[in-house]
């Protein structure tokens, strides 16, 4: 059935990705995407979407838009942090399809991993997206803004009869296999960087990079956790398998309570990813020395990527979890494996110089100090 389907944060990461899969899909569905600069609309208006300027906080305009272009499919990928971005989406939809009587509107929010990390209270350990999650999260004690975002997104779905879905992407990996991969192997578009028109690169990883850069040395944690990692390229089609067990089955998968789904490639660990650079960078005459040092304490890892402390433990020195086990609602299969992922450091390294200055830093997903 083709639908009418809004893909917010569309200059970003993550939703200029899924855009890009989304024109590459043989499929009638009229898409609709916001942004915020002049010059974020001049580079995604040539693709042939209907681009609207729109500031999330707005709420009228919003509302106003998503009835003005009987949109039936939200795709968030604005925020994890913050609900007040959420929710309004949720309502209109909800109200839109009330309104129409048309068949029941779809949200698709875009979480985090750290909602599952044992630094911030995650205290039930490994959880599969086929185990009751929501009750799992709801039954967490501490207060954590990525947890409270998902369960204010179920409570307002549930509030406007709106099918949800709850993604949680793990670390997401920006590289192309360009440098690194051996001869022979598939270089097709399918394997890049952020596929959008703006923003291209993640925010972990490359917030590692450019603190070892401009202090020259490269720098681990305490401890050597390990998170769910996935390629943005492998977390693209995952939206898109999403949306097509949508539109195209008899049977929407299971959603709301039961909408949280994994985006979990396989799983990394952060020495890896850190002495995993060392070295590139060293190789490349961007650090001092080949060794990866620890960091002397969370205060310093604050100032050298840039990220409020409180984000530090959480954010790189924690263990989180997360698996998908939906294949049979799902037909997704993750193309990067570990192995693939840390080969590839090397073009991450390369993807974050190239972004340069214009880039942001992981402080613009980290919770409010
Ligand atoms: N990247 C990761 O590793 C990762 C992993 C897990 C979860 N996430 C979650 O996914 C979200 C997207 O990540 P990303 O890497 O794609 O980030 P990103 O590249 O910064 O994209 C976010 C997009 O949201 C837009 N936006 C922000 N505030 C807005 C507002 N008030 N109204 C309309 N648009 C607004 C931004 O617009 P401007 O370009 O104009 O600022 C930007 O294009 C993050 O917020 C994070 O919570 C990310």
């Amino acid at each position: 059935m083709s639908r009418n389907i809004l893909i917010t944060g569309a200059a970003g990461f993550i939703g200029g990705t899924i855009l890009s899969q989304l024109l590459e899909r043989q499929d009638a569905s009229t898409i609709f995407t916001v942004v915020r600069t002049d010059e974020q609309e001049q580079r995604i208006s040539p693709l042939g979407v209907h681009v609207l300027r729109l500031d999330l906080t707005e709420e009228e305009a919003v509302t106003r838009a998503i009835l003005d272009k009987d949109v039936d499919i939200v795709i968030n990928t604005v925020s994890a942090v913050d609900p007040s971005y959420s929710l309004p989406l949720i309502a209109a939809v909800g109200v839109r399809a009330a309104k129409t009587g048309k068949a029941h509107s779809v949200y698709i929010h875009t979480s985090g991993a750290t909602a599952f990390a044992d630094k911030s209270d995650w205290t039930h350990g490994p959880v599969n997206d086929t185990d009751n999650v929501y009750k799992l999260v709801k039954e967490t004690s501490t207060p954590y803004p990525v947890r409270q975002t998902d369960v204010a997104v179920v409570e307002q779905a549930e509030k406007h009869n709106v099918l949800a879905y709850i993604i949680v992407p793990g670390l997401v990996c920006t590289s192309t296999p360009l440098f690194t991969e051996p001869r022979g192997l598939s270089l097709t578009g399918a394997d890049g960087r952020g596929t959008g028109q703006c923003n291209k690169i993640s925010l972990q990883i490359p917030s590692m990079i450019r603190s070892a850069i401009s202090s020259r040395v490269n720098h681990k944690f305490s401890e050597n956790g390990r998170w769910p990692g996935i390629h943005v390229q492998d977390l693209g089609r995952l939206y898109v398998a999403l949306l097509a067990s949508i539109q195209h089955n008899t049977a929407c998968p299971p959603s709301g309570e039961q909408g949280f789904i994994f985006g979990t490639g396989h799983s990394v660990s952060w020495w890896d990813v850190a002495e995993g650079l060392a070295p590139h960078l060293y190789r490349r005459g961007l650090v001092d020395g080949p060794r990866t040092e620890l960091w002397a304490s969370d205060q310093e890892a604050s100032k050298g990527l840039l990220v409020p402390q409180v984000f530090i433990p959480i954010g790189w020195n924690s263990t989180a979890y997360g698996t998908f086990a939906r294949e049979d609602q799902i037909p997704w299969k993750p193309e990067w494996t570990a192995e693939r992922f840390t080969k590839s450091l090397g073009d991450e390294i390369q993807a974050t110089i190239e972004a340069g200055s214009s880039a942001k830093t992981a402080a613009t997903y980290a919770p409010a100090e």
